[in-house]
C-alpha cells in the first residue's frame, strides 16, 4: 500500500505529541508522508519509523534550547511546528496556587515563545515555514475559573501575530487554531455540566471532532496558504 504523500519530504515539530489533540495531529502527518518529532515530557506513546520523541519540558526554556540541539543531530531542518502542549488549572483567581498560575504561562505562552524562535532559526535556512499556536475558545469567551488559562491563551494569539509579522520576509506564516472542545485528559480535568453548558450556548453547539481539527491545520500548512498569517481561527462560530 501506497503512502500518501502530501507531507512528504516535510518535518513536523509537535508539543505535547504523546496525548490528546498533539497525538492526533501527529499522527495525521505521519499517516500523511511527513517525518514528525514529538515534545512531551514523558515517554514516547507514538511507534513509527519517521517518528523521534524528545522528552523534554517546554515550560523550561535551558531545555528547549537543548531539545533542539538534539533536534539537530536528527535533521537540519523544520518546516511546520505545531505548538500544542499546555496545563490547564482552572480556579479561581483569588484561590488559584501560584505555582499553577505560573505553570500555565511557562508551558503555554513561555514554551510556544521558545519552540517557535528556536524552530524559525532553522525555517530561515529554507525560507519556509508554518507556525500553528493550538489556541482555546477561553481566549475569547473567558470563563471564570480561568483567568491565566484564557490569559496565555489570548498572548498565544498576540505571539502569533507579531512573530508573523518578524517572520514574514522568511516565508513563513505563524496562526492559532483555537479549539472549542474536545474529549481529552485535559477536558475530563473540568465539571462536563460547565462545558456541555459553553457548548451548547455556541452557533455550532456541538464539540469538535478529529477531523475539525486537522482540517484547519492542514489549511494554514498548506503550500497554497503563503498569505494567510496573523490569524485565528475559533471552532464552533466562537469569535
Ligand atoms: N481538549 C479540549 O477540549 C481543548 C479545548 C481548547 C483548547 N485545547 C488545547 O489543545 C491543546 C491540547 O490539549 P489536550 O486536551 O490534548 O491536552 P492533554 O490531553 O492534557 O495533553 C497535553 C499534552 O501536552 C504534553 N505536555 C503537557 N505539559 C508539557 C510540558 N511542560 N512540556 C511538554 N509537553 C507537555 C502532555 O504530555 P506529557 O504529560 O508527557 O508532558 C500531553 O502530550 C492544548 O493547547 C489545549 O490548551 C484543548
Amino acid at each position: 500500500m501506497s503512502v500518501p504523500s502530501e507531507y512528504a519530504g516535510k518535518v513536523v515539530l509537535v508539543t505535547g505529541s504523546r496525548r490528546g489533540v498533539g497525538k492526533l495531529i501527529a499522527e495525521h502527518f505521519l499517516a500523511a508522508g511527513a517525518t514528525v518529532l514529538g515534545f512531551a515530557r514523558g515517554a514516547a506513546a507514538i511507534e513509527h519509523p519517521s517518528y523521534h520523541h524528545f522528552e523534554v519540558d517546554v515550560g523550561d526554556t535551558d531545555a528547549v534550547v537543548r531539545a533542539f540541539g538534539e533536534v539537530k543531530k536528527v535533521t537540519d531542518s523544520i518546516q511546520i511546528v505545531i505548538n500544542n502542549a499546555a496545563v490547564l488549572t482552572s480556579q479561581y483567581a483569588m484561590i488559584m496556587p501560584p505555582a499553577a498560575a505560573q505553570a500555565m504561562v511557562n508551558v503555554n505562552l513561555l514554551g510556544p515563545f521558545m519552540v517557535s524562535r528556536e524552530a524559525a532559526k532553522m525555517m530561515r535556512k529554507r525560507k519556509w515555514g508554518r507556525i500553528i499556536n493550538i489556541g482555546s475558545m477561553a481566549a475569547s469567551l473567558e470563563p471564570m475559573g480561568d483567568s491565566m488559562y484564557a490569559a496565555c491563551k489570548a498572548g498565544l494569539s498576540t505571539l502569533a501575530n507579531v512573530m508573523a509579522k518578524e517572520f514574514a520576509a522568511m516565508n513563513v506564516t505563524c496562526n492559532t487554531l483555537a479549539i472549542n472542545a474536545i474529549d481529552s485528559d485535559m477536558l475530563s480535568q473540568l465539571p462536563r455540566d460547565k462545558i456541555d453548558a459553553i457548548i451548547a450556548g455556541l452557533p455550532v453547539p456541538r464539540f469538535s471532532q478529529p477531523d475539525d481539527i486537522l482540517n484547519v491545520i492542514d489549511f494554514f500548512a498548506a503550500e497554497r496558504s503563503s498569505i494567510i498569517t496573523a490569524q485565528t481561527v475559533f471552532l464552533g462560530g466562537v469569535n
